[in-house]
């Protein structure tokens, strides 16, 4: 006898005069055929389908037989019903996937919860067993009201959740099992770039090390490209990446396009920056063309990485400025030649202005930077941290800048794709509302919106995504997002998410530290993940300091002064 099936369902009145209850016996195990399968993947019946409405679809749960499930050992049925978890309906021979994303209790039965959910996917039903397999996304047929809705158990989410044949990485663990284990697709998430978001202290850094860390295990002649603002990183790549700060990063400063020079050597505001641009312009494209190299080139432009010397540019600046009849004001002459010569004096400058920069190193430099070839160290470090901070986003620009130009003269050669990942993504790539158009927002705008298309991939990592320029987010495929505790975040992140991923995303604020949640492209349904405990070698330096302990030490103050006077003077030499 199906015992399932004799319930009674409420009438078809909108207003239903008692809601409706499950005539079920309290055995856990029903029986009948549809639980003529093995005890461990029996079924647990805790409700009905209420309301099928596109994505808005309403069931019912019985909220003594969620109950009575609490302290059922496999921890997914424990859970069942609660927001954020799983319930599955049977559609023919296949299985619908949903999540829960609200309760709230009937307004006449007190018995009943009614739950909004989220369709995920389908998968079939192995006739014999009962269980899940071919789980993909999508819903092709909904169920009919009066459907019965049963707990997903934890070998229900191991066949959901399996990796399929596809290259992944294995990041952690899928809430609230113990055993089940969350994989990133890599391809899938690569391809269409991802965010990384949360509070601080969250985890943000760690996790992205351990993500890099796999994808680099995984593909030890990748090309990954990291820039550093805290130079947290290189602590945790020692071994397999090649470390770059200022001291040898060598970045020589003609690689500059026009608009990155002018970042740096237009000093005014108003209509004197136009005047100072576009003096500069035309003393560049003079600077440049005096290279042998400019010789072979038809037509020269100012953005082209042609070697020029500093003290040409100046001469030629000079020159024009000489070349002026009195009335003119030579104002901009002198601004442009104060401050190129400005840099090329300060210290703190040197990793990119000094003299020794001018030769064409330009191939040189992007094989260390991009990993061409990567000699097994497939990720390259770029510590900014030691850059001055007026020209760091021009920095970040010309670097980022390079991989997309790479990828685009590279198109006829094999390809080698690039991931450009970014820390505290805000700062380069922020909101209109927050800071005006520069360099580096203009290029990581564009490799979000086209880079795909020629193998560039990015990798957003922010605390702040609702500081992030528009639409940027809604650029990246997948979105793994661990807590967040500001309300404007969490709005932002759930208006990039995809639609079914909703009744997850309100777990966000809820998540410990560690956790996440993912959404998008690489994975095959949303997933919460508590991270793997990531080796100490391998995390960045961003430690917390343990004042308590830290305040037990003494010793050695005279010395350690004598060295931080002398490195804070001569600014890192
Ligand atoms: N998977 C993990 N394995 C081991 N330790 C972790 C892991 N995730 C986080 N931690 C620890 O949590 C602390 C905070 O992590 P982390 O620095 O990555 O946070 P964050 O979100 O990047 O913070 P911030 O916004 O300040 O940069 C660190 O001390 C780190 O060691
Ligand atoms: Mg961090």
């Amino acid at each position: 006898m199906d015992n399932i099936g004799s319930h009674s369902f409420p009438p078809a009145s909108t207003e239903p005069t008692s809601a409706p209850t499950l005539q079920q016996p309290t055995s856990p195990e029903p029986s009948g055929p549809a639980a003529a399968t093995t005890a461990s993947n029996a079924l647990h019946h805790v409700g009905f389908v209420m309301e099928i409405a596109g994505s808005g679809s309403q069931i019912t749960l019985d909220a003594a037989r969620l109950k009575e499930l609490v302290t059922h050992r496999d921890p997914s049925i424990a859970m069942a019903g609660q927001v954020g978890s799983q319930i599955k309906i049977r559609v023919g021979g296949t299985w619908l996937l949903a999540s829960i994303r609200t309760q709230r209790m009937h307004e006449k039965d007190h018995g009943v919860i009614m739950a909004a959910v989220d369709f995920l996917g389908e998968g079939d039903e192995e006739k014999l067993t009962g269980k899940i397999f071919n789980f993909r996304r999508g819903v092709t047929r909904y169920p009919v009201p009066g459907s019965e809705v049963y707990a997903v158990s934890s070998s229900d989410m191991k066949q959901v959740y399996a990796a399929d044949s596809r290259p992944h990485v294995e990041i952690g663990t899928v809430f609230p099992t113990k055993d089940i284990r969350g994989a990133l697709y890599v391809d899938a998430m690569l391809g269409k770039h991802f965010a990384l978001l949360g509070s601080t202290g969250t985890g943000k850094s760690t996790s992205a090390a351990l993500i890099l860390h796999k994808i680099c295990e995984l593909a030890p002649e990748g090309h990954i490209v990291m820039v550093d603002p805290h130079g947290e990183y290189s602590a945790a790549f020692k071994t397999n990446g090649a470390l770059f700060d200022v001291n040898n990063l060598a970045m020589p400063y003609w690689m500059m396009n026009f608009a990155e020079h002018c970042e740096v050597f237009v000093t005014s505001n108003g209509d004197d920056k136009q005047l100072d641009s576009d003096i500069l312009a035309k003393c560049l494209l003079k600077a440049r063309s005096k290279n042998r190299l400019a010789e072979s080139i038809g037509k020269l432009t100012v953005d082209a990485p042609i070697p020029y010397l500093l003290s040409d540019l100046t001469n030629i600046i000079q020159t024009e400025m000489g070349k002026l009849d009195k009335a003119t004001n030579s104002a901009p002459y002198m601004r442009l030649k104060g401050k190129i010569e400005e840099l090329k004096a300060d210290p703190r400058y040197n990793f990119m202005f000094s003299g020794m920069l001018v030769g064409d190193t330009m191939a040189d430099f992007i094989a260390k930077i991009f990993r061409l070839p990567s000699n097994g160290k497939p990720i390259s470090i770029i510590d900014v941290s030691g850059v001055p901070s007026d020209i760091t986003a021009t920095v970040v620009a010309v670097l980022s800048r390079l991989v997309f130009d790479y990828a685009i003269w590279s198109r006829n050669e094999p390809q080698r794709p690039i991931l450009f990942v970014c820390e505290e993504a805000h700062r380069y790539i922020p909101s209109d509302r927050v800071a005006k158009d520069s360099a580096v927002r203009t290029i990581l705008e564009r490799i979000a919106k086209e880079g795909r298309k020629y193998g560039v991939s990015l990798g957003l990592i922010t605390q702040r995504p609702s500081d992030l320029a528009e639409g940027v987010l809604s650029q990246c495929g997948t979105i793994i997002s661990m807590r967040l505790n500001n309300d404007r975040d969490q709005a932002f992140v759930r208006a990039a998410m995809p639609e079914g991923a909703r009744g997850f995303l309100d777990s966000i604020p809820a998540l410990r530290n560690r956790e996440c949640i993912i959404c998008g492209e690489g994975v095959s349904i949303p997933i919460r993940v508590a991270l793997d405990t990531l080796e100490e070698n391998k995390r960045p330096a961003s430690e917390d300091p343990l004042f308590s302990e830290l305040w037990q030490e003494t010793g050695g103050e005279a010395e350690i002064l004598e060295r931080v006077v002398r490195r804070w003077r001569s600014q890192g030499r």
